[in-house]
C-alpha cells in the first residue's frame, strides 16, 4: 500500500515537471523574429540619417521592415536584405532565433567580427551573401552543416584559415565565393565533387594546393577564378573535363608550364587570364561577373 502511494506520487510528481516544462518553452513566433532584428539594430552603429534608424521600430510590424521579407504562410522573416546600406557594427547571436529565415544579403557594408556560430541553427538558408564586409576570424566550420545553401558568397572579407572540408557537404551549392580574404592551405578536394558547382571564385589569397582531378566532379562550372595565390605545378590536365567553363583566371600564381593541350577542348571559354605565371600569357583582371548577382 504504502509503495503504491508512493509510486502514484512520484508520477504525480513527474507529470507535474513535464507540463511547466512544456508551458516555459516558448515556441518562437515573429515577435522572436523582430527582437532578434532589433537587437541587431541596437549593434549598429548608426548615423541619424540612416533609413534604418526610423524604419525599423515597433511602430510597425516587421514585416513592413525595409529589407524585411515575411512569409506568407507562417508569417515569419524569410528573408534579410540589407545591401550598400552603409551599415557598420557586429552580428548578434540573436538572428540565430530567425528560424524561417532563406536568403541573408548583407553584401557591401562594414560588418565586422564573427559570423556568429547561432547563425547555425538557421536550417533553411539557401542564400547567404557577405561580400564586401569586414568579418574576420577562422572560415566557419559549421557553414558545412547547411545543406540547402546554393550561394556562398564571403569575398571581400579577412575570413582566416583553411576553406573548411565540410563545405564538400553542400551538394546544392552553385556559387561558391571566397575571393580576397586571407584564407591559406589546400583548396579541399571535396569542393571539386559538388556536381551543382557553376561558380567557384578563390582568388586573391594564399591557397597553396589544387586537387590534380580538380575538374572531374563539376561537370556545370563556367566560372573559375584562382588568380592571386600560391598554387604551383604544371595547370591539372584534368581541366579538359571543365568543358563548360566560360571564364577562368589563373593569373598571378606560380604555375608551370606547358600549358597542356586540354585547352583545346573548354570550346566555351570566353575570358582566360593566365598572366605572371611561368606560362606565356596575358594579364587581365577582373571578377566583374560576382558584382552583378546583388542587387
Ligand atoms: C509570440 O509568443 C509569445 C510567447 O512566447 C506570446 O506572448 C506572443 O503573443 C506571441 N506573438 C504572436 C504574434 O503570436
Ligand atoms: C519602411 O520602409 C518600407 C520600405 O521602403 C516602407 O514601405 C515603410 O512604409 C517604411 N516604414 C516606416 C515606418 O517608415
Ligand atoms: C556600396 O554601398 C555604397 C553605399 O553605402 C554605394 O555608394 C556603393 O556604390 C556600393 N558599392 C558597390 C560595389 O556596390
Ligand atoms: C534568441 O537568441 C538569443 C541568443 O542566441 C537567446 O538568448 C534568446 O533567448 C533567444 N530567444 C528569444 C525568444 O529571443
Ligand atoms: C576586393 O578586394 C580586392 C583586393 O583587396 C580589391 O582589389 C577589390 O577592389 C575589392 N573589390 C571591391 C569591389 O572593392
Ligand atoms: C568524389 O566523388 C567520387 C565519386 O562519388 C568519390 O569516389 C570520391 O572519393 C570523392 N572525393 C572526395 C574528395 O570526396
Ligand atoms: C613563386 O615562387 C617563387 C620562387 O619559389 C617565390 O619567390 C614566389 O614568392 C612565389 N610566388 C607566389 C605568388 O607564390
Ligand atoms: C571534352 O569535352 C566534352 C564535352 O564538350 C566531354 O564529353 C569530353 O569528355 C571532354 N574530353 C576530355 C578528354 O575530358
Amino acid at each position: 500500500m504504502e509503495i503504491r502511494t508512493l509510486f502514484l506520487f512520484l508520477a504525480a510528481k513527474l507529470l507535474m515537471h513535464y507540463l511547466v516544462a512544456c508551458l516555459s518553452m516558448t515556441v518562437p513566433n515573429i515577435t522572436t523574429d523582430q527582437a532578434g532584428l532589433l537587437v541587431l539594430k541596437s549593434r549598429l552603429d548608426l548615423e541619424p540619417n540612416n533609413i534604418l534608424v526610423n524604419n525599423w521600430t515597433t511602430r510597425t510590424s516587421v514585416c513592413n521592415w525595409i529589407g524585411v521579407v515575411c512569409g506568407h504562410r507562417h508569417k515569419r522573416v524569410i528573408a534579410l536584405n540589407i545591401p550598400s546600406m552603409g551599415l557598420v557594427g557586429t552580428l548578434p547571436p540573436n538572428l540565430g532565433n530567425l528560424s524561417f529565415l532563406v536568403r541573408l544579403n548583407m553584401y557591401n557594408n562594414s560588418f565586422y567580427g564573427h559570423f556568429p556560430e547561432d547563425l547555425a541553427k538557421l536550417r533553411r538558408l539557401k542564400f547567404i551573401g557577405l561580400r564586401l564586409n569586414n568579418f574576420g576570424g577562422q572560415m566557419p566550420a559549421w557553414l558545412g552543416s547547411l545543406r540547402n545553401l546554393q550561394f556562398l558568397s564571403l569575398g571581400n572579407n579577412s575570413f582566416t584559415g583553411e576553406i573548411p572540408l565540410e563545405i564538400g557537404n553542400l551538394q546544392d551549392l552553385r556559387i561558391l565565393d571566397v575571393e580576397f580574404n586571407q584564407l591559406k592551405g589546400t583548396i579541399p578536394p571535396h569542393i571539386f565533387n559538388i556536381s551543382s558547382l557553376e561558380l567557384i571564385a578563390l582568388s586573391g589569397n594564399g591557397l597553396s594546393d589544387i586537387p590534380a582531378d580538380m575538374c572531374s566532379g563539376v561537370p556545370q562550372l563556367k566560372i573559375l577564378y584562382l588568380s592571386w595565390n600560391k598554387l604551383s605545378g604544371e595547370v591539372p590536365p584534368s581541366l579538359q573535363r571543365c568543358s563548360e567553363l566560360e571564364e577562368m583566371s589563373l593569373s598571378d600564381n606560380n604555375f608551370t608550364g606547358p600549358i597542356t593541350s586540354g585547352f583545346g577542348n573548354l570550346t566555351k571559354l570566353e575570358l582566360l587570364y593566365l598572366g605572371k605565371n611561368y606560362i606565356q600569357g596575358m594579364i587581365l583582371h577582373g571578377s566583374a561577373w560576382l558584382g552583378t548577382i546583388f542587387e
